[in-house]
């Protein structure tokens, strides 16, 4: 990770659409890289409400419920908000000032491509329903990231269309201004790209079910790896078993430490031999290892409400001030005038 950091003046956006509490394929994909990239870098974490809007318009309060769940699964997992600037997506106006100038640089079909939104509307059945600003929401990640700044954005793959996309907006407005107004970024795909959901479907999404949230008790944790997708046709121990598509293997790539072992026990159960309660037991021991500090912390948080205001009220200010100057700047290029 630190090639990316060799200027020691990279500046780094994450965020998350505020949709629910944060689960381990943000924790794996993500925020571990982010506990790191704040001790190297310039970091903003944008807590995108409004993004979380964009297919909840008709029930925003599945967005506004869950804003405080976030920033105390941020700050359990160990973001400092004296390190990384934590800030709220709908406090900053400059954010949707700059999206509404970018609109009209990108095309309805060029947005109709991107395949992470394509993948989203087809998941969510949203078809002839589809919010324009779903269809959008690449458009406003674009001002996002470009309002910042950013050069780097530690993120899951499914993020990749978006930073391609990003990249295109900013050659065409610097192209226009004649200037190198915004900044080009890169993705950081985490160590693992993306987590399954515990049933193997697909991504780890609350609305499919299938997550285990950073803050779950020790008995759902227990209850979610011990249904875990494995291999169906491995129906007695002493048989061999497929490790391609087996969430616990998986899991425990991604979250075992002892590598050697992980190789190891996959040389077995492909053998035959290893039955799955072994390896489902094993997965629960280090998953309840990890997120019982976590949930302990986060819990101490919740009920300091005024804490965590504080905490994104301060970070906002400081966003709103820089995300202003980036619009600024573009308004002078495209010869808007300011006032
Ligand atoms: N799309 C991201 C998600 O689904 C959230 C997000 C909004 C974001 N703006 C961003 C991520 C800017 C990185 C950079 O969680």
């Amino acid at each position: 990770m630190n090639k990316y950091l060799t200027e020691n003046k990279s500046i780094v956006l994450t965020g998350d659409r505020i949709t629910g509490p944060l689960h381990l394929g943000h924790y794996i994909g993500s925020l571990q890289q982010r506990v790191e990239f704040q001790k190297k870098a310039t970091q903003y974490i944008l807590m995108a409400d409004m993004q979380g809007l964009t297919d909840n318009g008709s029930t925003p309060e599945k967005v506004s419920k869950f804003l405080f769940d976030v920033v105390a699964d941020y700050l359990a997992v160990g973001i400092d908000p004296k390190l990384s600037t934590l800030c709220l997506q709908s406090a900053l106006p400059a954010l949707s000032e700059l999206t509404m100038l970018y609109l009209n640089i990108v095309t309805v079909s060029r947005l109709e491509r991107n395949p992470t939104v394509k993948h989203e509307i087809l998941q969510k059945n949203l078809s002839r329903s589809l919010p324009a600003g779903f269809l959008t929401y690449p458009v406003s990640q674009a001002a996002d990231i470009t309002a910042f700044s950013a050069d780097i954005v530690p993120a899951g793959e499914d993020q990749l269309p978006m930073i391609e996309q990003t990249n295109e907006i900013v050659t065409k407005i610097n192209s226009l201004i004649g200037q190198p107004v915004l900044t080009s970024c890169k993705v950081v795909v985490g160590q693992v790209g993306r987590l399954p959901g515990t049933d193997g479907s697909g991504k780890m999404s609350k609305s499919l079910g299938n997550t285990i949230n950073l803050s779950s008790t020790a008995d759902e944790i227990k209850k979610a790896v011990y249904s875990m997708y494995t291999d169906p046709q491995h129906i007695d121990v002493a048989s061999p078993g497929h490790i391609e598509g087996n969430v616990v293997f998986t899991y425990l790539d991604a979250f075992c430490q002892d590598k050697a072992m992980v190789t190891a026990m996959k040389a077995h159960y492909q053998r035959g031999g290893l039955g799955d309660m072994k390896c489902k037991a094993m997965l629960n021991d280090i998953l309840q290892e990890l997120l019982q500090p976590i949930r302990e912390k986060r819990a101490q948080l919740i009920n300091d409400k005024a804490y965590l205001l504080q905490v994104i009220k301060e970070g906002s200010d400081k966003a709103k001030e820089v995300t202003q100057q980036k619009l600024d700047e573009v308004k002078r290029g495209l010869g808007l005038l300011i006032l």
